[in-house]
C-alpha cells in the first residue's frame, strides 16, 4: 500500500463550498481523492509544458467527406507522421459527417505539431487535442 501524508491546508470558505459543491456533482466520495486527481492534472499539464517527455492524447476530427480535397489531405498527413499515430477510429456519423479520432504518442511538441495540421486542414468542421499522460511518472 501507498505511505500517505496527511496535512492541512487554509482555503476561503466559499471557495470550499464550491469545491465541495462540484466534486460532489462529479460523484468523488472524499476531498482527499479529488485534491489528488487535481495535482495529477496538474502534472501532466505540466509534461506537457516541459515537453522532455513522451505524452499521449487524442485528436478529434469532424468532417464533411463529401468535401473536395480533404480525404486526401487527411491521409497524407497521417500517414507523413505515422510513427506518433498509433491508432485511428472513424465513425460514420450520418451520409455526410465522419467523426475520427486519433490516438498519438511522442513528445509534445511533435503531438502538437501533429494536432495543428490536421486541425487546420479546410472542411474540418471542429478539431481537438486531448492531452493525457502515460501514467509512467504518476501514482
Ligand atoms: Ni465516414
Amino acid at each position: 500500500m501507498k505511505k500517505l501524508t496527511r496535512f492541512s491546508l487554509s482555503i476561503e470558505n466559499s471557495l470550499l463550498k464550491k469545491f465541495e459543491e462540484e466534486i460532489s456533482k462529479k460523484g468523488y466520495k472524499n476531498r482527499s481523492q479529488a485534491i489528488s486527481d487535481l495535482i495529477r492534472k496538474d502534472l501532466v499539464k505540466q509534461e506537457w509544458g516541459r515537453g522532455n517527455k513522451e505524452v499521449v492524447g487524442t485528436i478529434t476530427l469532424v468532417y464533411n467527406h463529401h468535401q473536395r480535397t480533404i480525404l486526401n489531405r487527411l491521409l497524407n498527413l497521417q500517414h507523413n507522421f505515422h510513427k506518433a499515430i498509433i491508432s485511428t477510429t472513424h465513425i460514420h456519423l450520418d451520409k455526410e459527417n465522419c467523426l475520427e479520432v486519433l490516438v498519438v504518442k511522442g513528445k509534445p511538441n511533435k503531438i502538437k505539431e501533429i494536432a495543428d495540421k490536421l486541425t487546420s486542414i479546410k472542411g474540418i468542421k471542429y478539431g481537438e487535442l486531448s492531452t493525457a499522460t502515460t501514467g509512467k511518472d504518476l501514482t
